[in-house]
């Protein structure tokens, strides 16, 4: 099935409560869990105010939860949607002050010299959930990530592959969200157009020197990418 790619930024106000009100914390646990894991073997002493990037963090789900995680790294989320941007801050003062390692950088990873922007070079772990299908220019996370890790650097991206028909994405919809807000529906289906397959993402790392991260499917609609630089 062809790819057909969605909007990069999440800026449409229904969108952005949609998915700020949305319950994601099953899969927001299991990130932060298989992070741990891999961490354990990666970096079992993260050093003391270390950098943790969430890349596209939109409503600061996962931000925040790193946050109280490794409480003594200093976590930035960032995203290239003012309205996600807006939300997550609000989260951070209104729901969550008590988490004080975490801020919010609007910054939009295509339109952005990330040079510039020294607080968020030199991160020991780089994390993005549900991102890369997003990007026009895949190469755009990769470039980003290369740019932003220090040496040994853990990197983590989860996202959805693209199934192999509209039968499959029908399925997929029928059983993930047909109870959900329509707006998460039609999100959810745009989402699985736009991903990537396995193979893609394999070639997109080759191409960007990154050939030694793993790709591997995860049940029925993930995918995920791990690797040390
Ligand atoms: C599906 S949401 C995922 C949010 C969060 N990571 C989560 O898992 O719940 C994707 C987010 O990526 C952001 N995004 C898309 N393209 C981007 C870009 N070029 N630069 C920065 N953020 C981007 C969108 O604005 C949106 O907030």
């Amino acid at each position: 099935m062809q790819r057909s790619p969605e909007p990069e930024l999440m800026n449409a106000p229904d969108q952005v409560i949609a998915y700020s009100d949305a319950d994601f914390s099953c899969g927001d646990h299991s990130l932060i869990e298989r992070l741990s894991q891999l961490m354990e073997q990666a970096l079992p002493v993260l050093p003391e105010a270390a950098l943790i990037l969430d890349l596209g963090c939109g409503p600061g789900n996962i931000s925040e939860r790193l946050a109280v995680r490794w409480p003594l790294s200093n976590v930035i989320g960032l995203d290239g949607a003012s309205s996600m941007i807006e939300i997550a801050n609000q989260r951070l003062s209104d729901v969550c002050p008590a988490i004080k390692n975490l801020s919010y950088l609007l910054v939009d990873l295509s339109q952005c010299c990330l040079g510039d922007i020294p607080q968020i070079n030199g991160a020991s772990v780089i994390v993005s959930n549900s991102l890369l299908h997003h990007l026009h220019n895949p190469q755009m996370l990769w470039t980003s990530v290369k740019q932003l890790a220090e040496p040994n650097a853990l990197i983590l991206h989860r996202d959805l592959r693209r199934p192999s028909n509209d039968q499959e994405v029908d399925a997929l919809c029928a059983h993930y969200v047909s109870h959900a807000p329509t707006v998460l529906q039609r999100d959810f289906r745009a989402s699985l157009f736009a991903a990537f397959t396995t193979d893609e993402v394999r070639d997109q790392l080759d191409q960007a020197g990154l050939g030694h991260f793993t790709v591997t499917e995860i049940d029925d609609r993930y995918l995920e990418v791990c690797g040390q630089m």
